[in-house]
């Protein structure tokens, strides 16, 4: 199929690689197939407001180690639940016409999402809608279906290990615990990979509730022997019979719902019941920031390249996907739906056991 024009928008929150996919796309594009390449401005909410930029081949050069995304993003631009007006009178419209519009105006042949779940969520519809999409899996969180990897957790995973390092020697040099709080909404990829390699003590994940006993008795046992103790918590992590911490509500988001607190309500208990001085450090947004690892810029590159692939077939309204070390594409309905969660019985969960981490249970 002839390109003569294609879009490419990063939708959702960002993440380590985004770049490297925009570079993968356009660089071929626009040397192969002398395809003009389309910058969709802040995700979605340029497909509906008609903000966009054509890209040049210097604005892709030099950004394969960079974080974040020269097109910027947005987690409140769904086109058919977007939000109107000021922040205290907001009204939700379907705008997804607009978006159509938007396509025809800038007669794309066809649109990348780079995203994560919603992102693909909305390019699934927009292909029911007539649009030429295909997806490309994005996100720290790394829970996005039929795909074995996401680009963006590697570097959110590596940057969770480099803190839990930095957190063991001063909890080492204090006898104290360290509670360190990862990002991964409702699933714990990264609170475990983190945990596994960074040799934490105690990991907590959403998928497997916790036992506050368990934590307890792990927390005294190693007071008395190695007299420190790290935990990684992942914010989805919920207790027992108790429920997932939420932070916020913004009905402006795609998922309105922000995780966050369960670190500090870890550390406080565990000082009011075994009496070990403890400290908790949110990771926060540092996970998401910087240059991703060369395994992301890799895996990254090889979606883009395949995304660009598909559209020259002819294929749409599917994903690139990372399938036992083979970047394929599969049908976009198989991508959504469903949350990938840690299964609890991966050999993940199995060797953390092994080497004597407690999770929880
Ligand atoms: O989905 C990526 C993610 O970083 C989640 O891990 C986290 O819960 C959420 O986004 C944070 O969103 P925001 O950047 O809007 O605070």
């Amino acid at each position: 199929m002839k390109l003569n024009r294609i879009g490419i928008l990063t939708g959702g929150g960002d993440c380590p690689g985004l770049n490297a996919v925009i570079r993968s796309i356009a660089k071929p594009a626009m040397r192969h197939f002398n395809a003009r390449v389309i910058g969709i401005i802040d995700g979605y909410e340029g497909m509906v407001e008609g903000k966009h930029r054509e890209l040049t081949p210097l604005d892709v050069t030099g950004i394969i180690n960079q974080g974040g995304t020269i097109l910027g993003t947005s987690n409140k631009g769904d086109p058919f639940h977007f939000p109107m007006g000021d922040r205290n009178n907001v009204r939700i419209v379907d705008a997804s016409q607009q978006v159509i519009d938007h396509y025809r105006d800038l007669k794309l042949d066809v649109l990348f999402t780079i995203g994560g779940d919603g992102t693909q969520i909305i390019a699934h519809k927009l292909s029911g809608m007539g649009l030429c999409v295909i997806g490309i899996p994005k996100t720290i969180d790394n829970d996005l279906e039929a795909t074995d990897l996401t680009f963006g957790h590697d570097s959110a995973r590596a940057v969770a290990t480099e803190a839990l390092d930095r957190l063991q020697t001063t909890a080492s040099a204090h006898h104290r615990v360290i509670v360190l709080e990862t990002m991964g909404r409702y699933a714990g990829w990264i609170a475990l990979g983190a945990g596994v390699a960074g040799g934490s003590d105690i990991i907590l994940i959403p998928e497997i509730p916790f036992s506050w006993d368990k934590v307890f008795e792990t927390v005294l046992m190693r007071s008395r022997g190695a007299k420190f103790s790290i935990i990684c918590v992942a914010e989805g992590a919920k207790p027992q019979g108790g429920d997932i911490l939420v932070k916020e509500i913004d009905k402006k988001r795609t998922d309105p719902v922000r995780l966050g607190g369960i670190g500090e309500l870890v550390a406080k208990r565990i000082e009011d019941e075994t009496g070990v001085e403890t400290r908790v450090t949110v990771l926060g947004h540092v996970q998401r920031g910087g240059s991703p690892t060369a395994f992301d810029r890799i895996l990254a590159t090889r979606f883009g390249a395949a995304a660009l692939q598909a559209a020259s077939a002819g294929e749409f309204d599917v994903m690139t996907s990372l399938q036992r070390n083979d970047v394929v594409t599969v049908p976009l309905k198989d991508a959504i739906g469903h949350q990938r969660l840690v299964p609890v019985d991966s050999q993940l969960v199995f060797v953390a056991r092994a080497v004597g981490t407690c999770l929880g249970d």
